[in-house]
């Protein structure tokens, strides 16, 4: 799979595009990950990639033409199967989405900044808006890392059967159950018996009551 991510703030991306599962997938090669530097696609002297809203009002917005630019030089060279807009007004990510972006092959991702994007380029250049939740943040690079998370270590290979994302939480409709480990025993506080019993299918069952347990308590809703 491989991820360009077209940012103004290419930095931000240095540390935690280079850690743990992240750099793994890289590194074997299930990932390549491409950051762009919206700057250099900047016509102007000056090098800016905002300017002030028509109609006046606070806050910059993007310029469509740096973006343009960016997005046609990368879709000269291959086919991409989304170029998703990060903005808290697009559909709110979920474990659904993850799952199948992850089995796509090319995808952009664009950060936003300042006021957001002219609109032509949501209206033109993109083929999907995501958001990480109803809170607004300073910019899309957090929510593009979250995303590039979230998805690659979904893609076949990049995790090993013992962290399978299969038993993670949402990824059947249900909350991840509790998980214990040594001691069995800590300041009088025990690990479940049944845990400890070997018993492959009493520990399955227990941990499909103690997920649906949960997801009751806490998520309701996706019972629902
Ligand atoms: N940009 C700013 N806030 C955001 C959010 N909540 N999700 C995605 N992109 C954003």
């Amino acid at each position: 799979m491989r991820i360009d991510i077209i940012t103004c703030l290419p930095e931000l991306f240095e540390g935690p595009m280079n850690q743990s599962i992240v750099k793994r997938a890289v590194q074997k090669g299930h990932v390549d990950i491409q950051i762009h530097d919206l700057r250099i696609y900047s016509t102007n002297k000056h090098k800016t990639i905002d300017d002030y809203a028509y109609g006046g009002g606070a806050g910059m917005v993007m310029m469509i033409e740096p973006i343009d630019l960016c997005i046609s030089e990368l879709t000269s060279q291959r086919e991409y199967d989304e170029i998703i807009y990060l903005s808290p007004d697009g559909e709110t990510l979920n474990q659904g989405i993850c799952n199948q972006l992850s089995l796509t092959k090319n995808l952009i991702l664009l950060c936003g900044h300042y006021k957001g994007v002219d609109e032509r380029v949501r209206q033109h250049l993109i083929t999907r808006e995501i958001s990480i939740g109803d809170y607004v943040l300073s910019g899309g690079e957090l929510a593009a890392m979250v995303l590039a998370d979230a998805l690659i270590r979904l893609v076949p290979g990049v995790l090993n059967d013992e962290s399978s994302a299969l038993t993670d939480s949402f990824q059947d409709g249900l909350l991840a159950p509790p998980v214990y480990t040594r001691p069995a025993t800590y300041k009088g506080w025990d690990v479940p018996a049944v845990l400890q019993s070997g018993h492959e299918g009493k520990i399955n069952e227990w941990r499909h009551e103690q997920s649906v347990k949960r997801t009751q308590d806490r998520r309701p809703d996706l019972l629902s």
